[in-house]
């Protein structure tokens, strides 16, 4: 059996269990030239027409890798005022973020305006309510297209039983606020779904997205938003999504649009999150004991929903790899195993029933594909820390990326008795 971690030299010239021990566990490890060569890819996509991609920081929000996302030429979306104000800190222009929310506050919507940065809105109350801050300015809607795509319910962000979007029939109800408030409709974005490896529901949304276009006048921007998908069973040697033909793909679309309006042609957009950091990152667990339950061996670390809540909120598969005395097992006995965390809650597993090789205490467990909706879905559960991230630079070493919380940040909002 092979192991990715080894394969890649995920380590650089860092040893896993010298890491563990460095900046203790749960850790997550990011690997630098695997972040940069997935932003690059996307940043790429499309070259024959002006393009961008936004880096969906929702994925990744670690200031860091923020900065690497400017760097390698990406704009990045934000979600809320601490998103905003993150990228702001990590050197974004303002016209280099968009801001894409739902059913925000008026004081989150004035942020933006007060910082110029382009917003999305989400629904027709929204739009007129940012007109009444901002009337003659300039925005961005969002519209549901009707149908939507991704591997889980949950991740399924546009179609008729989502919250997202505005619909395509209220096209005139956005026309008549924009008059009321003499807006300029510059943008219109999408964003149907997550993790799909075959592109063909993207660029179906792509197409569809493009007629709803043409219901619009001067349009500046066109975001077709993200999705692209990363291979999770990748030891299984799953697939990973062709760039290069889903480029081919896209760019025959825009043609086609091109064509139909060789003097209007928009600045393009799209939005993948997941796909620049997912493969970038792992975390390190230490397995503090096992057990058999009625027939099931439990591996139980420190790896809980707290630190990865994708296996519980999505049911998600990452590849797991045991690593013992800094060294991948790859060979030897095998059995079935739960692997699971430390938090009270019997959902939190990450995997259940997996053939893996025989783990004892003490062992490592590398958990792949976790760069993306990793970190930045942790939180406080069971009142533990929030881990610490280590990024391999390109040199192959080891930079404290974001130290370890401690418990008096972790109780510092309650007042003082
Ligand atoms: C509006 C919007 N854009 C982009 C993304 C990024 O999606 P992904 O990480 O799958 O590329 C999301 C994810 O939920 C989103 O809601």
């Amino acid at each position: 059996m092979k192991s990715f971690v080894e394969q890649s030299n995920f380590f650089g010239t860092e040893n896993p269990e010298a890491l563990a021990k460095q900046y203790g566990t749960p850790l997550y490890v990011y690997n630098e030239e695997n972040l940069r060569a997935h932003m690059k890819a996307v940043a790429g996509v499309i070259t024959k027409y002006p393009y961008r991609a936004n880096f969906s920081m929702k994925a990744n929000s670690n200031l860091s890798i923020l900065k690497m996302a400017l760097e390698e030429g990406l704009n990045a979306d934000a979600m809320s005022v601490g998103e905003m104000t993150l990228l702001l800190k990590a050197g974004f222009p303002s016209d280099r973020i968009f801001f894409v929310p739902n059913n925000v506050s008026e004081e989150e919507l004035q942020f933006a305006i007060d910082h110029d940065i382009m917003t999305s809105l989400d629904s027709l109350e929204q739009l007129e309510l940012f007109g009444t801050l901002n009337p003659g300015g300039k925005c961005s809607v969002r519209i549901n297209p009707g149908v939507g795509a991704g591997h889980h319910e949950k991740v399924v962000t546009a179609g008729k039983k989502t919250k997202f979007g505005i619909e395509e029939s209220d096209v005139d109800a956005i026309f008549d606020i924009a008059k009321k408030y003499n807006l300029h409709i510059a943008e219109i974005n999408q964003h149907v779904g997550s993790q799909y490896l075959d592109p063909q529901p993207f660029l179906d949304a792509v197409e569809n997205f493009l007629r709803i276009a043409e219901k619009f006048d001067e349009l500046e921007y066109i975001d077709f938003g993200g999705g692209y998908g990363i291979p999770y069973h990748k030891l299984d040697d799953e697939a990973a999504f062709d760039m290069e033909s889903f480029s081919e793909r896209f760019t025959a679309l825009l043609d086609a649009y091109a064509e139909r309006h060789p003097d209007n042609i928009p600045l393009f957009k799209s939005e993948p999150g997941r796909y620049c950091v997912a493969e970038g990152g792992v975390i390190l667990g230490r397995v503090h004991a096992t057990k058999q339950n009625y027939g099931n061996k439990y591996a139980g670390t420190d790896i809980g929903m707290n630190v990865l809540a994708r296996p519980t909120l999505y049911d998600s598969w990452h590849d797991i790899e045991i690593l013992r005395d800094g060294k991948a097992v790859t060979e030897g006995e095998h059995e079935e195993v739960y692997v699971t965390g430390n938090i009270c809650e019997s959902g939190d597993l990450l995997c259940k029933g997996r053939n893996l090789p025989k783990i004892q205490r003490g062992d490592l467990v590398c958990v792949l594909d976790a760069g993306a909706y990793g970190f930045s879905m942790s939180s406080n559960y069971n009142s533990r820390l929030l881990s610490a991230e280590v990024l391999i630079t390109k040199e192959g070493k080891a930079k404290l990326i974001r130290r370890r919380q401690t418990f008096e940040e972790m109780f510092a909002t309650f007042p003082e008795e």
